[in-house]
């Protein structure tokens, strides 16, 4: 048998080859047990540096490590079979130079298992989309709001709802996608803006409050799941309410054990009477 392993995953060409043909869907993911759920159902799922927020309680994504997001990662490809796993770039690993960008993002696809990474920034960071690709790591992009720049951009604000934004994010995606970026997301993007920048490159586009013009759709699982708390951002859509769930089975366990009747017989082990 060759020591390739046969590849059952989705790949990132096939990925690239929905272009056109059909829509991604995709979701954050950081833990083995969440990711075995999502895994069937998902073209691509990412282990986001908002893991940073949803798993750590921290306020923003700045603090993330590199070896914290190989780390969730490993754990993520561990549960999973089916779909192509992207891991996020956390702030600090690759704004340097090309060279920290491709180290960082080769811990990622070695340590980690990654097929891919994502990386924020558009005109910006081409250049080193373009020494990550050449150097065989596919690279998601991130344009419109970027996380990692909460503190230049004064918070998390939408992006392209005047000419002035709206021409930056389409210099950007144009740029990703020339550097050869294999897809990138638009985070928070004008409607109009998002559509027309889907229209115009020849890369998939992942919305995440960015309409339903672009070729896919990223949400963050915690928040879609409502395990998130009662604020989401409005371009989140609640598909459950877990929390709910899970206090409710909380409480009656909780009220089990305070008046004896968890554990009951069937749950205990007992001394087995000798045979003669
Ligand atoms: O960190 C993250 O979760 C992201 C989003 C695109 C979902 O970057």
């Amino acid at each position: 048998m060759s020591i390739h392993q046969s590849i059952k995953r989705m790949t990132v060409p096939q990925l690239r080859a929905c272009k056109g043909q059909r829509k991604i869907a995709s979701l954050t993911a950081h833990s083995s047990v969440f990711a075995s759920l999502l895994d069937e159902y998902l073209d691509f799922i990412l282990i986001g540096d908002s893991t940073a927020m949803v798993a750590y309680g921290l306020p923003n994504t700045l603090s993330f490590t590199v070896e914290q997001v190989a780390a969730h990662t490993a754990a993520v490809v561990r549960g999973t079979k089916h779909a192509c796993v992207i891991a996020d770039m956390p702030f600090g690993s690759y704004q340097r130079s090309p060279e920290q960008a491709f180290e960082s993002a080769a811990f990622l696809l070695a340590q980690g298992g990654a097929d891919a990474v994502k990386l924020e920034g558009g005109e910006v960071m081409a250049p080193t989309i373009a020494f990550l690709v050449k150097r065989g790591i596919p690279v998601l992009a991130h344009v419109g709001l970027m996380p990692q720049h909460v503190n230049t951009m004064g918070g998390y604000k939408a992006q392209g709802l005047d000419d002035e934004t709206a021409a930056q994010v389409k210099r950007d995606a144009m740029a990703v996608a020339q550097a050869g970026a294999f897809g990138v997301v638009l985070e928070g993007v004008a409607e109009q803006v998002a559509a027309q920048i889907t229209a115009e490159v020849n890369i998939l586009t992942i919305g995440i409050g960015a309409s339903a013009a672009c070729d896919g759709q990223i949400l963050v699982t915690e928040d879609m799941l409502g395990l998130n708390g009662a604020q989401v951002p409005r371009f989140v859509k609640r598909y459950a309410d877990l929390a709910g769930d899970v206090k409710k089975a909380v409480e009656r366990y909780a009220d089990d054990v305070r008046a004896g009747s968890f554990p009951e017989s069937s749950h205990c082990f007992g001394v087995k009477p000798k045979t003669k």
